[in-house]
């Protein structure tokens, strides 16, 4: 692992974390640009439901009291959502920050930490913050494949993340797949299943890995408000744990990690069944829309099942990724490079509002016409 030059002289982090690349997020201006339309970082097309902007605005009286520090009101609804028990969810600011912190309660020096090739960036944070080994596994035609998986389980294996659906590829991987990773795994062995995208997904082969942890005490479920429910800017995730699991989270986690505003508006957000509903609708429509298109045009689009499609370009002089990327930002369009996933000929594009769809598909099309 990197040792900083100047060991000995500044304070040093511990090994792993100046092995770092920091995260870098989907870009939201363009220099000349007035209102862009920022399709970069998979938020909703539709926005939160107006219950919980309601909910938000009423909390502006409040501020100067602390939330309850166990996020009790949005774990009920939760809870209540879900037919689950509200003492086995932990909120977390973000579900990145729940990944960070399983990370941080079941991590020792030099164990392995486990997810395929295309996996979303936060588990490599997460295993070098914490001294741990990253290790990769192949993905067969941008899919996660569990015999590669299972082939680097090693008895060093403390924590295997599996994005279901995976970001940015959109794949996933189904419910027997899941359990025949679990079962490779041993009981010491923690298998995280980040579930970020799940409520996009309209599968009768996918489960989001409720039963899962239900079944087995070595298995988590992270959540977020940050997609379907539109409240990205709030920062709230959600882990539905193991007994054991939810006890250790909880002993080191911020007391006060879920802010008031957050947790009334992600509990009202989680009652508006109704504007839920309307953004997977609309997912659905746009999705396939946005899909058939493009591949219209002569680029190879991968099914997806989240609220984002990655699109390939070819390797040609003026019709790369990179070009297309310049070429749509000209045009206000500011879609996520996927280079630092190792995908460098492919854009992720969020799903956004009829207008911008619509917008893109003419951007691109003109992009592919042009000689
Ligand atoms: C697969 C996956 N997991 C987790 C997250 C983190 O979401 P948040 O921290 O906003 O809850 C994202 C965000 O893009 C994601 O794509």
């Amino acid at each position: 692992m990197h040792a900083p030059k100047d060991e000995g002289k500044t304070p040093t982090p511990k090994p792993g974390v100046l092995d770092i690349a920091p995260y870098v997020g989907g870009r939201a201006a363009i220099a000349g640009v007035a209102n862009p339309i920022k399709l970069s970082s998979n938020e909703a097309a539709l926005g939160p439901s107006p219950l919980a902007r309601e909910a938000y605005e009423a909390v502006a009286k409040d501020l100067e009291i602390y939330p309850e520090g166990s996020a009790q009101i949005l774990r009920d609804a939760i809870a209540e959502t879900y037919g689950l028990d509200a003492a086995r969810i932990v909120c977390g600011n973000g579900s990145d920050e729940l990944l960070s912190l399983l990370a941080e309660a079941y991590l020792r020096p030099g164990d392995e930490v486990l997810f395929s090739a295309h996996a979303f960036i936060v588990y490599r944070i997460a295993a070098l913050a914490n001294s741990a080994v990253p290790v990769t596994a192949p993905e067969k035609n941008l899919r996660v494949d569990v015999d590669a998986m299972l082939a680097r389980v090693t008895p060093k294996t403390r924590l295997v993340y599996l994005a279901n659906p995976n970001n940015p590829t959109g794949s996933y991987l189904a419910q027997d797949e899941v359990r025949r990773l679990h079962a490779g795994l041993s009981p010491q062995t923690l298998l995280v299943i980040d579930a970020a995208y799940a409520e996009f997904v309209r599968r009768n082969d996918y489960e989001a890995g409720i039963e899962m942890v239900a079944t087995f005490p070595n298995v988590v479920m992270t959540r977020t408000f940050s997609k379907v429910h539109g409240l990205a800017g709030l920062r709230i995730g959600w882990a539905y744990c193991p007994a054991s699991v939810a006890d250790a989270l909880n002993r080191i986690r911020g007391p006060f990690n879920v802010s008031l505003p957050a947790q009334r508006a992600g509990a009202a957000a989680l009652r508006d069944r109704a504007h839920v509903e309307k953004s997977v609708e609309h997912n659905e429509h746009w999705r396939a829309w946005l899909t058939d298109a493009i591949r219209a045009l002569g680029l190879r689009v991968d099914d997806s099942v989240g609220n984002f499609i990655l699109i390939h370009f070819p390797q040609v002089k003026g019709k790369t990724a990179d070009d297309a990327d310049r070429f749509l930002c000209e045009r206000g369009l500011i879609l996520r490079g996927v280079a630092n996933y190792g995908l460098p000929d492919c854009l992720r594009l969020t799903i956004g509002c009829e207008d911008a769809n619509r917008k893109v598909v003419a951007a691109l099309t003109e992009f592919m016409e042009r000689t």
